[in-house]
């Protein structure tokens, strides 16, 4: 089956053709974050009109990229939530319009299960069942998968989640948006052990974070270096220095709770998805961590971690081969709990839900 992916739940515009046969043929993506820079954060508004701008022709270059004929399409796969309501509509509008002009049917994918599949696109793909850390802009979540919809969650972020702390101490230390891979960067250049940062919710059992306590410490820190220094501002070491432990506390808070998740569950497969799991340091620890536990550790290249339309026509492919699709009925889902999804073996449109 080959079916075209679409992906606008936030601020990138991602479209991608899946061929169950052949694997991925093509993808494009385009990134606002120059549309969004000069605001220190995403404006949904701006979000929206450039998907309507960019959408469209992208998927046109798409096809032309995979050599395919909009007429070989057998189906369309858009991302229906959770994300932004007006830029999750372009795309779940445009979706749609093209399943029902074409005649073929179409899907909208929860972004968070696009995510957690988007290691299955890799050469060397994880087999079910396995523990996956989606660590996103917006998630943080631990869960045990057993198959497609196939979820339990087994912990998730009471507050901000990783990728958000990353951005916010990325404008602490005055770097763009979106700051976690510039403060990854930076903290290639810090001093290890200058300064160390709590590791939220470590010391007692369970498998929930918090990160908006660490993110108060790198502010108060950062407040300190700057009374302490004659002109009053952060010299640029030290701002390396404080991204480098502000990154070493978030790694060593995820490696322990998937630690704690793998022991719990006796699994020995650790999946980590979304734009946090480009993180050098956090595979790197990662990998000495599975390493020990005889267990395997999995994740996409870097461009399918962030968001992309390859993942979204890969998870829309699996559940559409498996005749489930959408009714006539445009829903998108600002919020909408990864629990909720349908098994893959419920071979029923979720019309007749
Ligand atoms: O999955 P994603 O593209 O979008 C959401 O679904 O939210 O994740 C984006 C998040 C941003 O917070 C970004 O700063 C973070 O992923 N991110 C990183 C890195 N690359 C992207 N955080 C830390 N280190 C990185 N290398
Ligand atoms: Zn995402």
């Amino acid at each position: 089956m080959r079916v075209l992916g679409i992906e606008t739940s936030c601020d990138e515009t991602g479209v991608a053709v899946y061929d169950s046969q052949q694997g991925l043929l093509a993808d494009c993506l385009f990134s606002q974050t120059e549309v969004h820079a000069k605001y220190g954060g995403i404006v949904p508004e701006l979000a929206s009109r450039d998907h309507i701008r960019k959408t469209l022709p992208m998927i046109r270059e798409v096809l032309a990229l995979a050599s395919t004929e909009i007429h070989e399409l057998e189906g369309i796969a858009y991302t229906a939530g959770p994300g932004l309501m007006g830029a999750l509509l372009v795309g779940a509008s445009l979706g749609r319009a093209l399943g029902m002009s074409l005649d073929i049917p179409s899907i909208g994918v929860h972004h968070m299960e696009g995510h957690l599949l988007a290691p299955m696109l890799e050469a060397d793909p994880p087999q079910f069942p396995f523990v996956a850390l989606l660590v996103s802009g917006g998630h943080t979540q631990l869960v045990e998968v057993k198959g497609i919809g196939l979820y339990r969650m087994l912990g998730e972020s009471l507050d901000d989640a990783a990728g958000e702390a990353f951005d916010k101490v990325g404008k602490m230390l005055g770097l763009a948006y979106p700051g976690g891979p510039r403060v990854a960067a930076l903290a290639v250049s810090g001093t290890h052990g200058r300064f160390t940062f709590p590791r939220p919710m470590t010391n007692r059992p369970g498998l929930e974070f918090s990160f908006s306590g660490l993110k108060t410490a790198v502010r108060n820190t950062l407040a300190e270096q700057a009374a302490l220094s004659t002109a009053g501002v952060v010299d640029e070491q030290t701002k390396a220095d404080v991204a480098c432990a502000f990154e070493e506390a978030v790694v060593q808070t995820l490696v322990i709770k998937c630690r704690r998740a793998l022991e719990a569950t006796g699994m020995k497969s650790l999946v980590i998805a979304g734009g946090v799991s480009a993180n050098r340091r956090l595979r790197e620890v990662l990998q000495e961590m599975v390493d020990k536990q005889r267990s395997r550790l999995f994740y996409a290249q870097n461009r399918f971690c962030t968001d992309n339309g390859a993942m979204i026509a890969y998870a829309g492919c699996q559940r559409l081969m498996a005749g489930q699709h959408d009714d006539l009925q445009i829903i998108t889902r600002a919020r909408w709990p990864l629990e909720s999804l349908p098994p893959l073996t419920l071979d029923t449109a979720r019309s007749q839900e």
